[in-house]
């Protein structure tokens, strides 16, 4: 599909891989909507993408609750007139100490933003994108979805969750003229780690803090990776239920 004159929106989209993906979209000649739950960093985003020609508006949204969800595409609809491309981008990578030392009510706020928010905002989007003529959704996964991850299990749990639901959603294109599609970044350099750190203790958080240094050291996937497989995913019509594994030595169709 073709990017230039399109509507898009993108969750998380006030920093790291979201960010990205959104300004990549604006680049390539999208009206986009940013969206995240932190408003200063989705309005930064905004401008950014303001200042550099294109057109962009903010709607402040918590993929955790369905009612901001319903907002913030409404506003899509509402601001640009339709609703093309939705990048379903929001995650959180921990709420806590590695499984089973944190309690249920605070692990599965990791379920609720990463697989729970997916679910819906897709089920949300869909009759617009269809009002619209149809279009493509992405979800973003990890490579977390593909191989064990013994660091964090609610976190690969979420995201093979999202990796499968995008697999099974292949009848969207014939039914709904929508492709759905996932990326599965390695690690890339955002908040996610920081942002994790600062919903643990400080008793918590010193095992964490020794992870994150550990991590640091391996070689990281670039955002404009990242944001050039959202780009592909989005603009060829052949890919429709697939997952783009992006690593930091190569970018692999499954
Ligand atoms: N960083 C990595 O190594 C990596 C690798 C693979 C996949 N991912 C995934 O990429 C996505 C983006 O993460 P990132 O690495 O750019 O991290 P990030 O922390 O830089 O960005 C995540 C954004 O999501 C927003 N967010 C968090 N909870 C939200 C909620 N409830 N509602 C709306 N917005 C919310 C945050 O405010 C933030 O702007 C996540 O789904 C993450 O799981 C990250």
């Amino acid at each position: 599909m073709e990017i230039e004159g399109k509507v898009a929106l993108v969750s998380g989209a006030g920093s790291g891989i979201g960010r990205a993906s959104v300004q990549a979209l604006a680049a390539a000649g999208a009206k986009v909507i940013v969206s995240d739950v932190d408003e200063r960093a989705g309005e930064e985003t905004a401008e950014l993408i303001r200042s550099a020609g294109a057109e962009a508006s903010f709607v402040r949204a918590d993929v955790t609750e369905e009612s901001d969800i319903e907002q913030m595409l409404a506003v899509a609809q509402s601001t640009f007139g339709g609703l093309h491309i939705v990048h379903n981008n929001a995650g959180i990578l921990a709420a806590g100490p590695r499984f089973p030392r944190t309690p249920p009510e605070r692990f599965m706020r990791v379920i609720d933003v990463n697989l729970r928010g997916v679910l819906l905002a897709t089920y949300h989007a869909i009759p617009l994108i269809e009002r619209s003529g149809g279009g493509v959704i992405v979800q973003t996964a990890s490579s977390a979805a593909l191989t064990p991850h013994p660091m964090h299990p609610i976190y690969a749990a979420s995201k093979a969750g999202v990796l499968n639901f995008t697999r099974s959603l292949t009848h969207l294109e014939e039914e709904s003229n929508i492709r759905v599609n996932c990326i599965c970044p390695a690690l890339v350099r955002a908040n996610l780690t920081s942002h994790a750190a600062g919903l643990m203790s400080d008793a918590e958080r010193e095992p964490f803090v020794r992870y994150r240094e550990r991590i640091s050291e391996l070689p990281h996937v670039t955002l404009d990776a990242v944001a050039e497989a959202v780009l592909t995913l989005v603009r060829d019509d052949s890919l429709n239920g697939k997952a783009c594994h992006i690593t930091a030595e190569s970018v692999e169709m499954l």
